[in-house]
C-alpha cells in the first residue's frame, strides 16, 4: 500500500470537523430511526451566518453572463488588486504598490503559498498556540516543522517574547502571527506587534502576518505590522501580510483572499500560486471587486452583530461565574472548563458529550493546541439567541467520565 508523504499522510484529523460530523450523524440516525431530533446548536464552526450581500451576488451573475472566462493572471487582474492596494491604504493604514498584492484562493491559499514560497523541509516556524489548525497541516505539506509559542491565558493570550526567545534555533524561518486572533479573539496591541517586529529583525525571520479578520474588530482599529515598517523595509521583503473577504463579507464559499509583499518576495509567491491554481476565477474576482466597491454598511453590520453576540456570550459567562476575558475582535471566545475534565477525560471527549447530551456543538480547545487543551471554542457565527443557550447549557454541564 502507499499513502503519500507520512508528514502529509500521518496528519492527525481535524477534530472541529469530526465533531460536526458527528452532530449530523446524530440527526441522522435520529431522523431513520423516525424521531424528529433538532439540528445541534452549531458553535463549533467558525464560520459567519449571515449571506453574501446581494450587490456581491449580483456581480457575480453579471460576470457569469457577460465576461469571456478566460484564464487570468497569476497575481490576478490588475483592476482587482487596485482596488486592493486602496483598501490596505484605507482599512490598514500603510502604502502599497498593486504590483506588490497577490490575489489566491481565500486566505488560506494566500497563507500556503507565503510558506511555500518561504519555508522547506526541516525550516522551523514559530505559530501561535493556541491557534488556527490550518497553519500546522500547511507547514506538515511544506514539510517544515511548526513550532508552537504560547499565548498567555493570565495575561489575555498575548505572547511572550522572552519565551519566543528560548524558542529561536539555527533552522528558525518564519515568524507567524494573527491579529484578531482564531481562537482566542485577542487583538495584539501596536507596542507588543513592534515587539515582533523587531524579534523578527534580530534573528533574520520571515514575518507572516494573517490579518483575514482585520475588519472584525470591536474597539479601536486593527494594527498591522506593516505599518511600522518603513516603506524601503517592505519593499526589502521579511514581511507577507494576508487578508481575506470570507469573514469582512461573509464570503467563506467564493474562496477569495489576497497577500501583500514587497514586489521580489511578491513574485516568489506569485510563482507558488502560478503552480498550483495559475488564476482564482475571475467571476469571484468580479464579486471581490464589488464587494470593495459597493456600499460598506454591510462590514459594519455584521461587526456590530459580532459586538452584540460577544456580549451576549461574555454576560452569560459571568452570571454563571465561568468569565475570564472579552475578546477585542474576530468571532471566537475560549471557556475554561478544566474544573469539568479529569485526567482520563479530556475536552475531546467533553465536546461530544455535550453534543450527545445537550445537543451543542462547541469546538474542543485541543485542535487549536496544547495550551488550549481545557477550553473549548464557542464561534460567534450563531445567533445570540443560540448563542445564550448554548452557553448556559455548556455552563450547567459537567458530567464526568462518560464515554460516547
Ligand atoms: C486565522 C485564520 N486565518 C485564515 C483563515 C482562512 O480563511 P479563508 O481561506 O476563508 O480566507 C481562517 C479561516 O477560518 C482563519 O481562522
Amino acid at each position: 500500500m502507499k499513502y503519500g508523504k507520512a508528514l502529509i499522510s500521518e496528519f492527525p484529523a481535524n477534530e472541529v470537523s469530526q465533531l460536526g460530523a458527528y452532530a449530523e450523524c446524530l440527526q441522522a440516525e435520529a431522523g431513520a430511526a423516525g424521531g424528529g431530533f433538532p439540528a445541534a446548536l452549531r458553535l463549533h464552526i467558525g464560520e459567519p451566518d449571515f449571506s453574501t450581500p446581494a450587490h456581491i451576488r449580483a456581480a457575480a451573475v453579471e460576470a457569469f453572463s457577460s465576461e469571456q472566462l478566460t484564464y487570468g493572471p497569476a497575481a490576478g487582474w490588475s483592476w482587482l488588486r487596485n482596488l486592493l492596494a486602496e483598501k490596505i491604504a484605507r482599512v490598514n493604514g500603510y502604502v502599497v504598490d498593486p504590483s506588490e498584492i497577490a490575489i489566491a484562493v481565500g486566505g488560506t491559499g494566500a497563507i500556503l503559498a507565503a510558506l511555500l514560497a518561504t519555508v522547506g523541509v526541516g525550516d522551523e516556524v514559530l505559530i501561535p498556540d493556541p491557534c488556527w489548525p490550518h497553519y500546522a497541516m500547511q507547514l506538515a505539506v511544506c514539510g517544515a516543522r511548526a513550532v508552537g509559542y504560547p499565548l498567555d491565558p493570565a495575561h489575555g493570550w498575548l505572547p511572550d517574547i522572552t519565551r519566543l526567545e528560548g524558542l529561536v534555533t539555527p533552522r528558525t524561518r518564519l515568524l507567524l502571527i494573527n491579529t484578531p486572533h482564531n481562537p482566542t479573539g485577542t487583538v495584539l496591541p501596536p507596542a507588543l506587534i513592534l515587539d515582533l517586529v523587531e524579534f523578527a529583525r534580530r534573528h533574520d525571520l520571515y514575518l507572516l502576518s494573517d490579518e483575514s479578520y482585520d475588519e472584525i474588530i470591536f474597539e479601536g482599529r486593527h494594527a498591522s505590522p506593516a505599518t511600522l515598517l518603513s516603506r524601503r523595509e517592505f519593499e526589502e521583503g521579511r514581511i507577507m501580510c494576508v487578508y481575506s473577504f470570507s469573514k469582512t463579507y461573509s464570503m467563506t464559499g467564493w474562496r477569495l483572499g489576497y497577500i501583500a509583499a514587497g514586489a521580489r518576495l511578491i513574485q516568489t509567491v506569485v510563482t507558488v500560486l502560478d503552480a498550483c491554481s495559475s488564476s482564482v476565477s475571475t467571476v469571484t474576482q468580479r464579486a471581490g471587486a464589488a464587494a470593495l466597491t459597493g456600499p460598506q454598511a454591510c462590514v459594519a453590520e455584521v461587526r456590530e452583530a459580532y459586538r452584540r453576540r460577544r456580549d451576549v456570550a461574555v454576560g452569560w459567562l459571568k452570571e454563571c461565574g465561568r468569565y475570564t476575558y472579552t475578546p477585542g475582535g474576530a468571532f471566537y471566545l475560549l471557556v475554561d472548563v478544566s474544573d469539568k475534565l479529569a485526567p482520563d477525560y479530556g475536552v475531546y471527549q467533553f465536546a461530544f458529550d455535550l453534543l450527545k447530551q445537550r445537543n451543542v456543538a462547541v469546538a474542543p480547545g485541543s485542535a487549536f493546541g496544547a495550551v488550549a487543551r481545557e477550553y473549548v471554542r464557542i464561534s460567534l457565527g450563531a445567533s445570540e439567541k443560540d448563542i445564550e443557550r448554548g452557553v448556559r447549557e455548556l455552563c450547567a454541564f459537567s458530567r464526568v467520565g462518560s464515554p460516547c
